[in-house]
């Protein structure tokens, strides 16, 4: 069997969760890959919204086994409050649930430290969601890292204290702030137990046991390959590898096992935190799709910034994921506009370009729009693709033969239902 993919080609939001939920049902076993509790993934079921962080998004399936792999960071104390709610919500976890062993663990001073580096960046910092992402991968590539696995081992209190005085002598090179490391701590050790009543693994060997006995195994993308920390809008990115080349690594699966690639974008596009954004817009059809999209991060509750969907950064992201199936996501949220448009090439240098600048820091790009007539109607009553209104068609239509991605699914609204099914045959390139 092959491992099937669904990751964000934006900067992130995209409704992954959502989909993931909904293809859940077809799968055995959901897999997140990268991140820890940066991402938030929103889920809408029976009029209800949950917001996971850490736990894939298959955890409402009953069926289905959802696993932590070892690319993910993990911070014990939002899993076990995730964990809490879910539980009080009727959702069985702790049976459904799997850790890698070699999983990372963010501390409570990778937290502090993440704190320190983006006050001290004052103007220049990246927007980080603190969580502790940045230093705790720091750790890993720099061979301190404590893991999941370790918990269990004689000696772990020795180590996390050697890792703490490390970090504390980091905090001291930084401008202070505040941060009440006591508390936190006390809420970290005591989260230990919970994560100790979660069963660990060798994901590595689970996953290829499992595809041997022709199990379904879905890998759930966190962020967006606009984040990505080689190919992303660098530095304004997070610390992992958000595009498929990340499955591999991070839950251990060898490249030729990868089969379906979903590509999550919304019918427009939003970034939380700095950066540059060609196809921002700082006018009234900005602050519209921000109250119809309600874009506020489901992580920090910061605004989201919005603008026009860029054609251009979503062919850049297709091409190193290798998308085979394109998900539009929050169409309805256009429904109310008499015009819509969508980048399709940037001008810098007096000239016309259509791929993507090293450096999107440092050019401004002018962003060729392309016009599409608005569809000024409902989308609630539209059960399949055939339903949707031709102007949105022909906007759909418009991104597959640019992108030479089939568009499989349309995302109408944020519960589970608002989801229209689409077979394609492929298109050719
Ligand atoms: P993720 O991080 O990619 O899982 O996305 P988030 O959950 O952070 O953000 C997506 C937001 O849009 C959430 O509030 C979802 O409930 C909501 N959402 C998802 N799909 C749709 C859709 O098709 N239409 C609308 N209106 N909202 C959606
Ligand atoms: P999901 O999985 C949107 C952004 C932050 C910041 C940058 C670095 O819900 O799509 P970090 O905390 O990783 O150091 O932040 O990345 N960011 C996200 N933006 N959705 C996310 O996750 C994000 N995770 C991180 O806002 O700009
Ligand atoms: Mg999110």
């Amino acid at each position: 069997m092959q491992v099937d993919v669904l990751l964000g080609l934006q900067w992130g939001d995209e409704g992954k969760g959502k989909i993931v939920d909904v293809l859940a049902s077809q799968y055995q076993i959901v897999a997140r890959f990268q991140g820890g509790p940066n991402a938030g993934h929103t889920l809408v079921i029976n009029g209800k919204k949950f917001v996971l962080h850490t736990i894939p998004s298959g955890i409402f399936r009953e069926h289905l086994i959802n696993l932590i792999g070892n690319g993910v960071v993990l911070d014990p104390t939002t899993l076990e409050k995730e964990i809490a709610q879910l539980t009080t919500a009727g959702v069985s976890v702790l049976d459904r649930l799997l850790l890698s062993r070699k999983a990372h663990l963010i501390l409570p001073t990778h937290r502090y430290l993440d704190a320190a580096s983006e006050s001290a960046k004052g103007s220049s910092k990246i927007g980080s969601t603190l969580k502790g992402i940045g230093p705790t991968y720091m750790d890993k590539t720099g061979r301190n890292g404590i893991r999941t696995g370790d918990i269990h081992l004689s000696g772990f209190d020795q180590r996390y204290a050697a890792l703490k005085k490390k970090h504390l002598h980091l905090i001291s090179l930084y401008p202070e702030i505040e941060f009440n490391l006591e508390e936190e701590e006390e809420r970290w050790m005591a989260s230990l137990d919970a994560l100790r009543q979660i069963p660990q693994v060798d994901g590595e060997y689970y996953l290829h046991d499992a595809l041997l006995a022709g199990k379904r195994v879905l890998a759930e993308g966190a962020q967006g390959s606009l984040l990505d920390i080689d190919f992303g809008t660098y530095p304004f990115v997070t610390s992992s590898n958000t595009i498929t080349a990340g499955v591999c690594t991070g839950l251990g699966i060898a490249p030729q096992r990868i089969g379906e690639v979903y590509g999550v974008t919304k019918a427009y596009c939003t970034r939380v935190g700095s950066g540059p954004f060609p196809t921002e817009l700082h006018d009234e059809s900005g602050e519209f799709l921000r109250k119809a999209g309600h874009e506020f991060g489901s992580t920090t509750g910061r605004p989201r910034r919005c603008g026009w969907v860029d054609l251009p950064l979503l062919k850049y992201s297709i091409m190193l994921n290798g998308v085979t199936q394109l998900v539009v996501t929050k169409i309805d949220v256009m429904n109310a506009m008499a015009e819509i448009q969508a980048a399709v090439a940037y001008r810098y240098d007096g000239k016309r370009h259509t791929n993507v600048p090293y450096d999107l820091n440092l050019i401004s790009v002018d962003p060729e729009l392309h016009s599409f007539a608005g569809w000024e109607q409902d989308l609630a009553d539209c059960q399949t693709y055939d339903d949707l209104p031709a102007p949105c068609q022909s906007f759909l239509r418009y991104l597959e033969e640019f992108l030479h991605v089939p568009v499989t699914m349309v995302s109408t609204g944020p519960e589970r239902e608002s989801l229209i099914e689409r077979k394609v045959t492929t298109l050719t390139a």
